[in-house]
């Protein structure tokens, strides 16, 4: 079984590359949606919710742990491997390496929150991969966008104006491939093509490489596959059941429910069994 969670909607962009690629693996997704957006939280808050959510799943018999959320990898990848050392975590990583092997114009944008631009894992991916080949990174917190794309405003005028703002001024100074290093902005990619128009301008999404991580990580624990059975997957989330059905029926075209838990103090709680 393999846990997968964020703080809302986003990480269902990751889910559907997992299941993509295992179609037979058992799946487990958490949305915190009672705490959304985690961005401008503190990492230390985020890292606490990480852990008790990290504990559920694990209490649920998931064996992996993605964290498919750039903002909580960035705040608590780190602290939940030492906390958590025999479990096996798979996190976000903003995808610059192969931004920084495709681009022609030596720059590229990338699209994230701020916690994300603060953590050491951001700092380590460029200068790993853009400054050793001389490639500028432009940088740009999106606040308020994940709360647009959890509210189902993925091509209102409103979210094109906040997105035209941003990425406007990265493709004016050259970039010509942009990173979205946000699990919720593949959501948004209809639009940002819109956006970058006739431009050549590659957009990245890294969920795919991170379900193929997951895959591996989970062969080699022998687990996630059944053999020739049809996987399923169980939703929690914290926040308004109604609000996330109606996200899983728009971001991912099913009609399905998800288990209502809450939050009790530090712990997570099932309220009921409503399960689809
Ligand atoms: N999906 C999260 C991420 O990848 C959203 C961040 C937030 O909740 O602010 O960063």
């Amino acid at each position: 079984m393999i846990g997968i969670f964020d703080s809302g909607v986003g990480g269902l962009s990751v889910l559907r590359e997992i299941r993509a690629q295992m179609p037979s693996a058992r799946l487990i997704y958490f949305g915190d949606t009672a705490h959304v957006p985690y961005g401008p939280r503190s990492m230390a808050q985020i890292c606490e919710f990480s852990e008790a959510i990290t504990r559920f799943l694990l209490a649920k018999g998931a064996k992996v742990i993605v964290i498919a959320c750039n903002t909580a990898s960035a705040a608590a990848l780190k602290y939940l491997r030492e906390r958590f050392p025999d479990v096996p975590f798979v996190g976000m990583e903003p995808a610059v390496k192969p931004a920084a092997e495709i681009t022609q114009s030596k720059t590229i944008g990338v699209l994230a929150t701020q916690v994300t631009f603060q953590g050491e894992l951001f700092a380590s991916v460029v200068s790993r991969f853009a400054d050793t080949q001389n490639v500028r990174v432009l940088t740009q917190v999106c606040a308020g966008l994940v709360q647009q794309i959890e509210a189902g405003e993925l091509d209102t005028p409103k979210t094109e104006a906040m997105l035209r703002g941003w990425v406007e001024p990265i493709l004016a100074q050259g970039a010509d491939a942009l990173v979205l290093g946000c699990t919720h902005y593949p959501f948004i990619t209809p639009l940002l093509q819109k956006i970058c128009a006739e431009r050549a301008v590659r957009i990245i999404d890294p969920a795919p490489a991170v379900a193929r991580q997951v895959a591996r990580v989970a062969a080699a624990l022998a687990d996630g596959h059944q053999a020739r059975a049809k996987g399923y997957t169980t939703y929690y989330a914290t926040g308004d059941m109604d609000d996330f059905r109606r996200a899983l029926r728009r971001l991912l075209g099913i009609n399905r429910r998800a288990q209502s838990v809450h939050w009790q103090g530090e712990q997570i709680v099932i309220e009921d069994s409503d399960s689809g």
